[in-house]
């Protein structure tokens, strides 16, 4: 019985891969995010250096739209002091929804939206995005990673690199990054099928960071990798800021049900100790 559930369950999880794989590649970069797994949880001052980062470079062209400002004083956040938040909250300018006019941001407000026209919202990109496909198979998998969110986007920000052989002058307006396997592809670089032959794709997002674009105050080395690891932590976080809370509730909620299963268990076994006894006589 067990084994005929493995058995289809392998081969549900073998159809979904096949399709997931067809979408083209990218290189993701897995990182061992401390949020990943039932007990992990984020790290605050990674949060902190993340919406640093977001704050100084990010949102020149990106929005955060469903994001509470107020949510960077809360538990499992940032955790920044209140009075940091109004600070951070006056430096920003939203349209107010009532009078449709600008006004200084307060923490009851969300962020902005964006400011480039092409550049999408931020708010849940960590969640729309994967960067793991399929269950199993070359050491790449949702099962055991996760979807990838935050590793897709430390990988687009990490991953972009000279044109390659096959398209040397690039695309115009584009730069080819090997994280990113959405965007446009040069027919130079694509085999007879039409499948692209190289790793990820063109991007319309110039390179936003190079290293020491910030200056960390908890002097964290300003490096190309800690900045993307920290905005992708805090991107994850910016899309699911009650994930904290999540995580705690499944855990008390796991706990009382075994707690009542054991109580089951023996109130059953009370219950029915007299009668066992006389089945053997009938
Ligand atoms: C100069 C403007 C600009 C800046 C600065 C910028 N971006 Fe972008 N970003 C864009 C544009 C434009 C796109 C759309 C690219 C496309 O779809 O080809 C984009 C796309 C993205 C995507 C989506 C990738 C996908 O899978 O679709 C992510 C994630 C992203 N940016 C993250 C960031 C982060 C994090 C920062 C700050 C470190 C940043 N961007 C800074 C313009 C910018």
């Amino acid at each position: 019985m067990i084994r005929k559930i493995a058995i289809s369950a392998v081969s549900a999880l073998t159809l979904f891969t096949g399709s997931a794989w067809a979408a083209g590649e990218a290189k993701t970069v897995d990182i061992p995010f401390s949020f990943e797994g039932p007990f992990g949880a984020f790290d605050e001052h990674q949060l902190q250096r993340g919406l640093q980062v977001f704050t100084e470079v990010c949102s020149a062209c990106h929005g955060l739209k469903f994001l509470r400002i107020g949510a960077l004083a809360e538990m499992g956040g940032p955790m920044l002091p209140e009075e940091q938040v109004k600070a951070y909250a006056k430096n920003l300018t939203v349209i107010d929804k009532e009078t449709g006019e600008e006004r200084t941001a307060t923490p009851a407000d969300r962020f902005p939206e964006n400011n480039g026209a092409a550049a999408p919202d931020l708010s849940v990109m960590a969640k729309a995005r994967a960067g793991f496909h399929g269950p199993y198979g070359l050491g790449i998998n949702q099962f055991f990673r996760g979807i990838g969110g935050p590793e897709h986007i430390y990988s687009v920000l990490t991953g972009y690199e000279e044109n390659p052989e096959c398209a040397p002058d690039g695309i115009d307006g584009f730069y080819y990054n090997t994280g990113f396997a959405n965007g446009a592809v040069p027919d130079t670089c694509k085999d007879e099928a039409g499948h692209p032959m190289i790793e990820g794709s063109w991007i319309a997002m110039p390179q936003p960071m190079s290293a020491d674009q910030v200056t960390y105050a908890d002097g964290t080395e300003a490096s190309l990798e800690n900045m993307s690891e920290d905005v992708s932590a805090f991107l994850m976080w910016a899309s699911e800021p009650k994930m904290m809370v999540r995580k705690e509730s499944g855990f008390k909620a796991v706990l009382l049900l075994g707690l009542l299963s054991v109580l089951l268990y023996l109130t059953n076994k009370r219950l029915w100790s007299g009668v066992k006894g006389k089945k053997k006589v009938a």
